[in-house]
């Protein structure tokens, strides 16, 4: 019998060089979602960035190109960012579990999303410090609740908190940072309209709110 997965900690190097931190998360067992998914989708994104963006997990496309934010959610989420003014190329995009988690359609084989448990988030939490650890940004989105519970805790709530600028002040990350909440871009998707529309423009005034903070200048 395997052992089980007890997390990531013991797969994170103690780096923070973004390269040598990807390279090792390339072969996390952490828990089993490394069994089924094709790769490990790191974070992408400058070496330095005031603005991190935290999102679930890839979905099929992002399983398959190795980069957060591919698909449709990466189409919805660049047309929201542009709307909020602010510049993609600055950002660090990443997510919350980084591996697929999915289950075959038996008609035709299609590979469906399935969420992360939270036993799953927290395995894979130890990267997501890492990353920030390397990169320290002024400000994290998390872009839904798995993102946001994972790095608030799980009393957060995105439909009440989002919008607003926390502290972020965990044990593991060495500079205190801040974050902002809002819903994930594919639940904007799932949507008809005329409820996407509003879904999206409440979605771009979140993220107004961030690009405002950031405008602001950083607070050490
Ligand atoms: N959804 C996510 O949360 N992350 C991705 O990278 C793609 C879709
Ligand atoms: Fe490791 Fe995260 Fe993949 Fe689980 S989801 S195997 S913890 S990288």
């Amino acid at each position: 019998m395997t052992p089980r997965a007890l997390g990531a900690e013991r797969f994170v190097p103690p780096s923070d060089d973004l390269g040598r931190l990807r390279e090792a998360a390339a072969a996390c067992e952490g828990c089993d979602l490394f069994r089924d998914a094709t790769r490990t989708v790191f974070g992408t994104g400058p070496e330095r960035a005031r603005l991190v963006l935290a999102g679930e997990q890839p979905g099929d496309h992002e399983d398959k190109s190795g980069k957060p934010f591919t698909g449709p959610s990466g189409g919805l989420l660049d047309r929201a960012l542009d709307r909020a003014g602010i510049d993609c190329e600055g950002v660090y995009l990443t997510n919350a579990v980084k591996h697929f988690k999915f289950a075959r359609l038996q008609q035709n084989g299609r590979r469906i999303h399935k969420k992360p448990t939270r036993g799953e988030a927290t395995a894979c939490r130890p990267w997501l410090l890492a990353e920030l650890n390397a990169v320290r940004p002024e400000l994290v989105v998390a872009l839904g609740a798995t993102a946001a519970k994972s790095l608030m805790g799980p009393d957060f709530r995105v439909t009440v908190q989002r919008g607003a600028v926390h502290d972020l002040a965990i044990d593991g990350l060495d500079e205190a940072t801040a974050l902002l909440a809002t819903v994930h871009p594919a639940s904007v998707l799932r949507l008809r309209e005329p409820e996407r529309e509003d879904a999206f423009a409440a979605m771009v005034a979140d993220l107004s709110k961030a690009a405002e903070f950031i405008a602001a200048g950083p607070r050490r």
